[in-house]
């Protein structure tokens, strides 16, 4: 059952991997290519849930882990806490941005912080009861925490104003809500879905989110990479739900609003504070792409069980994460908005 339940904490990946057998052409990103490593940004600063948790929730008392095989089979070192079988998005984009993989909060200390940190955390969600099922997990509000926690150690070593400058300079990347739908809304054992409707519970969010993305603008955030929600009608938890294999449209329409309060917010955001540039990762749009130029990407499409997938076929994830890396990164317009990782980077 609890193997079950881990299905809801990844939403996009497992969404396209549901869909997709990976022909291994896709080139595995490289890491510490040194020669060749030329930093955009001083650092990257990763909040978010299982789709990008490095390890974080190792050793907290919680059923939301990844730090076995078969995870991590593609990685150099093996299982480290990734919900992959190597690469995640992130770590996709660090190496684009020429910075080194990003070290988990509970694992950095020291001088392995200066280039920035991950306190992603399989299960949490952008409110704090979100993921109880899984016992342990680290939501968005303590995350932020956790970065203030970085950001005055950092100012002990380096002094005040020389932090604030490089800050704003550093990319804050933020993917959150997926679990506040899967192991919240959905969860029976919630009285969510009795409170709120759709729309109401996308606004709770979006109102949850904005406060907490001011936070970090306030601890001196500048430059904002948000990603947003994929078709969670379509992710294998909900796939194994259905008596036909069809995606749920009822749960493909009830994440409908947040990815809409998304985009008004980063809008919102980005007129109301100042010297703040917030992007928009259109994930919904990049897997619509990348099922229908499957070929083109690399991808034999297949559209095999998803309980057999999530059995047996873990490995098409780190395919995927690099492709999505690659279009957050230098995508066009359609996919990331108003800019992509690149140009927030060079600005
Ligand atoms: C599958 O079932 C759902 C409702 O249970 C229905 O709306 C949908 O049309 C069905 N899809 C197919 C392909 O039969
Ligand atoms: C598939 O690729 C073509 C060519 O790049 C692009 O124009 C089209 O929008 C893509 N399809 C989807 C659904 O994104």
């Amino acid at each position: 059952m609890a193997k079950h339940y881990c299905f809801g904490l990844f939403s996009f990946a497992l969404l396209v991997m549901s869909l997709m057998v990976l022909e291994a052409e896709v080139a595995w990103g490289q890491g510490g290519d040194t020669e060749t490593r030329r930093e955009m940004v001083p650092a990257m600063f990763i909040f978010g849930d299982s789709l990008i948790d490095n390890g974080n929730n190792n050793n907290l008392p919680s059923f939301a882990k990844a730090n076995y095989p078969p995870y991590g089979i593609d990685f150099n070192g093996g299982p480290t806490g990734r919900f992959s079988n190597g690469y995640t998005m992130v770590d996709e984009i660090a190496e684009l941005l020429g910075l080194p993989l990003i070290p988990a909060y509970s694992q950095a200390s020291g001088d392995q912080v200066l280039h920035g940190v991950n306190y992603a955390s399989a299960a949490a969600g952008i409110l704090d009861i979100t993921g109880r099922n899984f016992v342990s997990r680290i939501p968005f509000g303590q995350q932020i925490q956790n970065f203030q926690s970085t950001l005055d150690q950092i100012t002990e070593n380096l002094g005040a104003d020389d932090v604030a400058r490089d800050i704003a300079r550093c990319i804050f990347f933020v993917g959150m809500g997926s679990n506040d739908y899967l192991n919240n809304y959905l969860m029976p054992n919630y009285a969510t879905k009795n409170q709120y409707n759709a729309q109401q519970f996308a606004d709770l969010l979006a109102q949850q989110y904005t406060q907490q993305l001011t936070r970090l603008y306030n601890l001196g955030a500048r430059k904002f990479v948000i990603a947003g929600v994929g078709r969670m009608g379509c992710i294998p938890s909900i796939l194994a739900q259905s008596p036909n294999g069809s995606c749920s449209e009822d749960v493909n329409r009830l994440v409908l609003p947040f990815n809409e309060n998304v985009k008004t917010m980063i809008n919102n955001l980005n007129t109301n504070l100042p010297g703040s540039k917030f992007i928009y990762i259109d994930t919904v749009r990049m897997f619509e792409d990348l099922v229908t130029n499957a070929s083109a990407y690399g991808f034999s499409v297949a559209n095999v069980d998803a309980v057999y997938v999530f059995w047996d076929a873990f490995h098409p994830t780190a395919a995927v994460n690099i492709l999505i890396g690659r279009k957050a990164f230098s995508g066009d317009l359609s996919q990331v908005y108003p800019m992509n990782i690149q140009q927030l980077a060079t600005l």
